[in-house]
């Protein structure tokens, strides 16, 4: 899968795709919707965790090798991405789901990295403005019920001088993979609360975020987005 990393041009027009948000079903999931998916899904979660970062450690190591100072993690999940921020940042992660803080807080534990998690909604952070070297947030524009508020909140709170880093997955550049998301694209919001057919580039267009560089891996379901605040 290495093998189709590639960078691509951020400033190329967004490509065409299916509608951003709601879900294909065309019916957002409010956070309290998206709370209780996470409720169901977090033992699955816990135990594929090594899983994940199996497949997903090279790319967030990739994404977030330049976060450091005073980091958040935005919608932190079960604080994965802290083995992969450098260990000279300060972590902060937040997120909606009390049941992923319970794993990131474990997770950060596990992993003697002192940090701290809260819970918080990515469309309205209680963080003043600029208060953040570096925002980091991975698999997330997908869950958000309105990722451009949530986009635009993480450069409110970012330094003018530091980055937003994304790790993002979206609709396949190969063709037959991507049709195969677009058939499946209302079942999969519907159990995961994810827009897995989604263009993160084309998302974080619509955001005052400034993106400066972007690469994609995985037959183009991966996207890494380095972008300014606006
Ligand atoms: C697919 S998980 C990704 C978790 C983690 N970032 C990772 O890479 O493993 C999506 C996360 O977004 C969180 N989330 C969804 N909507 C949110 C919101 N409005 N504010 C904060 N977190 C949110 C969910 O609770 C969930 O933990």
């Amino acid at each position: 899968m290495a093998s189709s990393d590639h960078e691509t041009d951020a400033t190329a027009a967004p490509p065409e795709g299916p509608p951003l948000r709601p879900g294909a079903s065309g019916r957002a999931k409010t956070v309290e919707e998206i709370r209780d998916v996470y409720a169901d899904q977090i033992d699955m979660l816990a135990r594929t965790d090594r899983l994940n970062r199996l497949f997903t450690g090279r790319y967030r190591r990739r994404a977030f090798a330049r976060a450091t100072g005073r980091v958040l993690d935005v919608a932190c999940g079960m604080a994965t991405n802290a083995r992969y921020v450098p260990p000279s940042a300060e972590y902060v992660g937040i997120d909606v789901s009390p049941d992923m803080l319970r794993e990131a807080r474990a997770e950060l534990d596990r992993i003697g990295r002192d940090g701290e998690v809260r819970e918080m909604d990515a469309q309205d952070l209680d963080f003043p403005d600029d208060g953040f070297d570096a925002v980091i947030s991975s698999l997330s524009t997908c869950t958000f019920p309105d990722p451009v508020a949530a986009l635009n909140e993480m450069g409110r709170v970012c330094d003018p001088d530091g980055h937003v880093l994304l790790l993002e997955h979206g609709r396949s550049d190969v063709d037959l993979v991507a049709r195969f998301q677009d058939w499946r694209a209302d079942a999969h919001f519907e159990k995961h609360a994810c827009r897995w057919n989604q263009e993160p580039i084309a998302v974080v267009a619509e955001s005052d975020l400034q993106v400066e560089r972007a690469w994609s891996a995985a037959l183009g379901i991966i996207t890494g987005i380095e972008a300014r605040p606006g």
